[in-house]
């Protein structure tokens, strides 16, 4: 008898099946394990049976006796195919299987991400790649990117339609055209293996190193328009030209008529002795010159009267 049996088993690949009422249990029926993580599984049987065994690349195993059988890895660190657990019963139907739910995973090594064919400062309104680069992450079906600007996700990419268990590389491209408003913003990649209720929660993350924008944009005024000032004697009269810009701007300074004192190349003048007329503004920087006039008014009778 012991023989036969020893048949069966060998023969077991050749007319294995699938079934519904196939009376094994497996508990739990999905396991999830880090890399180099143990695990251990239970088949059992729901009736008497012949054998009861796992069939698996690494630790598999088998009864004769007992209505259970466990499969178990110390530690496991073999991206295997999933072991099946087996049954041969005295009675029909005789041979059934079932294929244990096991998903091995592993964070990725690193996730890194950098600008695409460029380096230094980007410019306002213009495009630019960034690249983000996860090495050595499994199974890659589980992994979304999430791409973040600041602490708001931008875009996520999801790689559910590759299907490896075993570790990959991969990476995800974001297009962005920045704004001045995002200069300074922080841009981040993060990994993040959503593995079912069966796996680590929260979902395992690895984010990368924050990368700087530094946006260049135009010397911009606040107000544009020409600034109309009205002279009282002896008091200070101020023409604020600051700019916003990146970088700095620098300023300079042209009168309509023969300047009394030397004007600074400072963004704001604040004199008592200026005299009436135009005086225009310059600020610039690499990217651009912006001017903007101050018209600078004797105070009239008229208005003196009122
Ligand atoms: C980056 O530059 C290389 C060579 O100049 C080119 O082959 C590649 O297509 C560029 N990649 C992108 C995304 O523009
Ligand atoms: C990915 O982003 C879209 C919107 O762009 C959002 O609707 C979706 O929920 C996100 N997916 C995940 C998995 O967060
Ligand atoms: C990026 O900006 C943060 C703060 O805004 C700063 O602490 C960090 O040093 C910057 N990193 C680089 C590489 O410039
Ligand atoms: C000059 O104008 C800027 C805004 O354009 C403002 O922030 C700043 O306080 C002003 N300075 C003075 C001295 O008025």
């Amino acid at each position: 008898a012991k023989l036969a049996l020893v048949g069966i088993f060998f023969l077991w690949p050749l007319n294995r099946r699938f079934s519904d009422g196939c009376s094994l249990v497996l508990k739990p029926s999905r396991v999830v394990v880090g890399f180099g993580e143990p695990v251990s599984v239970s088949c059992e049987a729901t009736r008497p049976v012949r054998v009861l065994g796992w069939e698996s690349a690494i630790n598999a195993a088998h009864t004769q006796q007992d209505l259970s059988v466990q499969w178990k890895v110390d530690s496991l660190i073999d991206w295997i195919e999933e072991p099946i657990c087996y049954g041969v019963f005295f009675t029909a139907p005789r041979q059934c299987e079932e294929k244990l739910n096991l998903v091995l995973y592993k964070t990725p090594d690193s996730v890194s991400i950098r600008p695409v064919n460029h380096t230094g400062p980007m410019v306002e309104g213009k495009e630019y790649q960034l690249l983000c680069e996860v090495q050595n992450i499994a199974p890659v079906q589980y992994l979304t990117l999430r791409w973040y600007r600041e602490h708001t996700e931008v875009y996520n990419h999801s790689f559910s339609d590759l299907i490896s268990s075993s570790p990959v590389q991969v990476s995800s491209i974001l297009i962005i055209t920045p704004t001045k408003a995002e200069n300074g913003a922080q841009y981040k990649c993060v990994a993040e293996l959503e593995l079912g209720p069966e796996g680590p929660q929260p979902p395992p993350t690895v984010t990368s190193e924050p990368l700087n924008a530094s946006v260049y944009f135009p010397p911009t005024f606040l107000t544009p328009e020409p600034e109309i000032l009205e002279l009282t004697v002896g008091a200070e009269i101020t023409l604020n030209c600051t700019a916003t810009g990146n970088p700095t701007p620098i300023y300079s300074w042209e009168s309509s008529h023969p300047m009394k004192e030397r004007i600074e190349d400072e963004p704001i003048i604040i004199s008592s002795s200026l005299l009436p007329g135009t005086y225009t503004c310059t600020a610039s920087n690499t990217l651009e010159k912006k001017s903007k006039q101050f018209i600078v008014k004797a105070k009239t009778k008229g208005r003196k009267k009122l």
